[in-house]
């Protein structure tokens, strides 16, 4: 209600100086070498902008007091590395360690607004470490009740999901269902504990992994010809809509399309490889504008119309230190002096732009708008990054060999020379990038995949096309 009341009263003032935009929330990575202090950042936000939520990616002291000091109102996620997960997990001993994460972690900082508490990260994906999925609800359970015996029972429990525990899917939100093996064994546990405790379910979605030069207006709430759910007689205009009515119809199947959904991350970047087209200011806005009119401008999605969604916008800053391709580090809404890098509406005066951005705020559309999420046709194979790390590639090995046949870089095998790591990851990110359907961030594999339209197969070794 409340969103939806802050909407209507940003639409009455229309063009008035004071005009707000809508409360939204943000991710605030710190890893960079140029960010100004966690106080001034706290100050910011809570004087300047209409930003109420931040999510943090650890339990940093010095930020948490920070936000004690000087925004006590803007709540926080914290976040529990998932390594410290199976020592909560534990059946004698879990409870305790977790009382004492909880007394040494936040019961100190009880100033700062800690609503939420983020079991680890990615837990069921893309890279499956087996131990950390058994571990995974026991841990969350344990942290639930460590929080109400150490005197705060008010911070809820949840952990952010990669969009892959859906299963492969043809892009039509009322075919989605989460990934079997997790369906029933993994997540319908955990949404019993999300329902009991009141806690958000919360994904990661990002159509800027799902989206290429075709589908752009799709991904970044341009205009364009939709995609039609034929069993719900729905029409989908933007890919966001459709990742986010997929997730609560997976929930639904499992009986528990009641309970809330969150998005833990949610952005686009304002810089790429030069060859990469979609990537700029403009598409960011766009992006993120459609994206915070959505979830909690009031407008909810074609499944859950007038619904507001708790959620955290990545990122906060550009991060000048994190690896990988270049987007990476592009993220940010606001540089490091606080201006916007792009006006989104947040500030909380005197921003320049409007506070209600109009439905189609881009006058280019494209050429050739195609709705397909993954397009058919077209030779398209997932390989190996050059010099990915080893480590990461053979995790890629043991979770996709999960999925797929990975006989042929067996001794014996088609695949197996040349045998090594770089080779053998190769080919089964591609079997289990085909086998899912296409969708990039099937390719992701932790910034490890890469897209390419080349054919890799080699002699006796055929990459599945
Ligand atoms: C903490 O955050 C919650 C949720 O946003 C809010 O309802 C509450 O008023 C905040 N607490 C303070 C002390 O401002
Ligand atoms: C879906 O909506 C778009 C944009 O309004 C429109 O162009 C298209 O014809 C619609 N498609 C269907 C099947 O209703």
């Amino acid at each position: 209600m409340l969103p939806l009341l802050l909407l209507l009263l940003a639409a009455a003032s229309h063009g008035g100086a004071a005009a707000q935009g809508p409360p939204i929330g943000v991710n605030y990575g710190a890893n960079a070498d140029n960010l100004p202090s966690p106080s001034a950042v706290a100050t910011f936000l809570a004087t300047q902008t209409t930003i109420n939520r931040v999510k943090l990616f650890d339990a940093n002291p010095t930020f948490l007091d920070a936000f004690a000091a000087n925004a006590p109102s803007i709540s926080i996620a914290v976040s529990i590395p998932n390594s410290a997960l199976p020592s909560f997990a534990d059946q004698s001993t879990g409870l305790d360690a977790a009382r004492g994460w909880v007394r040494d972690n936040l019961v100190p900082h009880s100033g700062a607004n800690v609503t939420l508490l983020l079991a680890g990260n990615e837990i069921l994906g893309p890279v499956v470490v087996p131990d950390l999925v058994v571990a995974l609800l026991p841990a969350m359970r344990r942290l639930a009740q460590a929080l109400t015996l150490e005197g705060l029972p008010n911070v809820r429990v949840t952990t952010p999901h990669y969009l892959g525990i859906l299963a492969p899917s043809d892009g039509i939100p009322s075919n989605a269902r989460f990934r079997p093996g997790f369906d029933n064994k993994v997540l319908a546990p955990m949404l019993k504990f999300h329902r009991d405790s009141g806690s958000p379910l919360m994904v990661n979605a990002y159509p800027y992994f799902s989206y290429n030069a075709q589908n752009l207006n799709y991904a970044i709430f341009r205009p364009n010809a939709g995609v039609y759910d034929p069993n719900t007689k729905l029409n989908y205009t933007s890919m966001f809509d459709a990742q986010m009515d997929a997730i609560y119809t997976a929930m639904k199947k499992l009986g528990y399309g009641d309970v809330e959904i969150a998005v833990g991350e949610a952005g686009w970047p304002t810089q790429a490889e030069a060859s990469q087209v979609g990537v700029g200011p403009e598409e960011a806005k766009d992006f993120n504008a459609g994206m915070i009119r959505v979830c909690s401008g009031g407008k909810g999605t074609p499944l859950m119309p007038g619904k507001s969604f708790e959620t955290y916008i990545f990122s906060l800053f550009d991060e000048n230190q994190k690896p990988g391709p270049i987007a990476e580090r592009n993220f940010g809404i606001f540089n490091t002096d606080f201006t916007p890098k792009y006006d989104l509406g947040l500030l909380r005066q005197g921003s320049s732009g409007s506070p209600n951005p109009s439905p189609n705020p881009s006058p280019k559309p494209s050429p050739n708008p195609s709705p397909n999420p993954s397009p058919s046709g077209g030779g398209k194979w997932c390989v190996a990054k050059a010099g990915a790390d080893a480590t990461t590639l053979q995790n890629n090995i043991n979770y996709a060999c999960g999925y797929v046949d990975c006989k042929p870089i067996q001794s014996g095998g088609g695949c197996f020379d040349p045998n090594n790591v770089q080779s053998h990851a190769s080919f089964v990110m591609n079997a289990y990038y085909q086998a899912n359907g296409r969708h990039d961030y099937d390719c992701d594999f932790k910034g490890t995949g890469t897209v390419t339209s080349s054919d890799p197969s080699y002699g006796s070794c055929k990459y599945v096309s």
